[in-house]
């Protein structure tokens, strides 16, 4: 058996804007989806599933043509473990010719589900990694980026930026401009994360920028901004200048609000963080529900946050240097 883990991310600037070419910088972040690879003696796929969130499960099909197996689990759960799984293994019988072969996949994961933290393209990354080691092929970094891209890409009806996959498969903060992807110097960032429980439906949100800025020239104006704030983001990053980026980030999180991404319980938890002392807080990811993050070195933010209506959990989350982690 392979396993290999990737993280999960957080954007530090840019989510939405990126959609329509203006730079991103996500930043990968120590938390986890861990997946192990067993070569089958047959040609099925077994894929167990554990959250922290939720029950493990386990389901066994012989490909895709079987359609969904029945077993109680939140739909999202399941797609996401047989969507990216399916799609990742997919890359790995693509990378090295052996169409017919089966694999028992475990997948243990620490990163919420849908909530802007990364979670399928750090399955994809892990699964992809350790399903190629498997079989005696180790990727290039480049190469995985590649492959979880083109996984997210099919899962997602062509509805997926690089970011993702690029920060899990490298680690560390990057940027992306269309199809450029680079790593980034970034200094240790104080990054607390909010969760409210839920999750935002990127699809939907995503074709609701896109009217919006058909629609209205202003709103084009604001996604063309979000691009300002990410390239004088790129120099408070240089410059490790934790408090110009907390407050280029509060701006971030003001134009993603006017574009109607931002939710109730996303605004309680980045004013909550806000009035703790945080340096800056904005959502992450395509919004809607999920998380927030916010830059603050003392425990204020994340105790603000824990008696925040609306907050499930709150955490501290380090910089993640490492991305794709080949454990076994
Ligand atoms: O919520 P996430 O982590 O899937 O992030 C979505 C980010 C968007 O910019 C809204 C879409 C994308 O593919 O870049």
């Amino acid at each position: 058996m392979a396993v290999s883990s990737a993280p999960g991310k957080v954007y530090l600037f840019g989510e939405h804007a990126v959609v329509y070419g203006e730079p991103a910088v996500p930043c990968a972040i120590e938390v986890r989806a861990r997946v192990g690879v067993e070569q089958r003696t047959d040609s099925k796929l077994r894929i167990h599933a554990e959250d922290l969130s939720l029950d493990g499960f386990t389901v066994e099909y012989g490909g895709t043509a079987d359609g969904p197996p029945d077993v109680d689990v939140r739909e999202s759960l399941l797609t996401a473990a047989m969507g990216y799984v399916d799609g990742a293994i997919e890359q790995v019988r693509d990378v090295t010719g052996e169409d017919e072969v089966g694999f028992d996949v475990t997948i243990e994961s620490d990163i919420p589900l849908g909530a802007g933290l990364g979670s399928s393209a750090a399955v994809a990354v892990a699964a992809i990694d350790a399903g190629t080691r498997e079989l005696g092929t180790t990727l290039e970094t480049k190469e995985l980026a590649e492959r979880a891209y083109q996984t997210e890409y099919e899962v997602q009806g062509g509805q997926a930026s690089r970011a993702d996959t690029f920060c899990s498969a490298t680690g560390g903060a990057v940027r992306v401009e269309g199809d450029d992807c680079r790593s980034l110097e970034a200094p240790d960032l104080p990054i607390v994360v909010g969760f409210d429980g839920g999750a935002g439906d990127t699809g939907q949100l995503v074709a609701g920028v896109r009217g919006l800025r058909e629609e209205y020239e202003f709103a084009a104006d604001t996604v063309e901004s979000i691009g300002d704030i990410v390239r004088n983001g790129e120099q408070a990053l240089a410059a490790a200048d934790v408090e110009e980026i907390g407050r280029l980030m509060d701006f971030n999180h003001g134009l993603l609000s006017a574009l109607g991404v931002s939710s109730r319980s996303l605004d309680s938890m980045v004013w909550a963080a806000r009035n703790a002392g945080a340096y800056g807080a904005k959502l992450t990811g395509a919004g809607g529900g999920g998380c927030i993050v916010a830059l603050d070195p003392t425990d204020e933010t994340e105790t603000a946050l824990s008696y925040t209506p609306g907050c499930e959990d709150a955490f501290r989350a380090e910089l993640a240097d490492t991305g794709v982690k080949r454990l076994e």
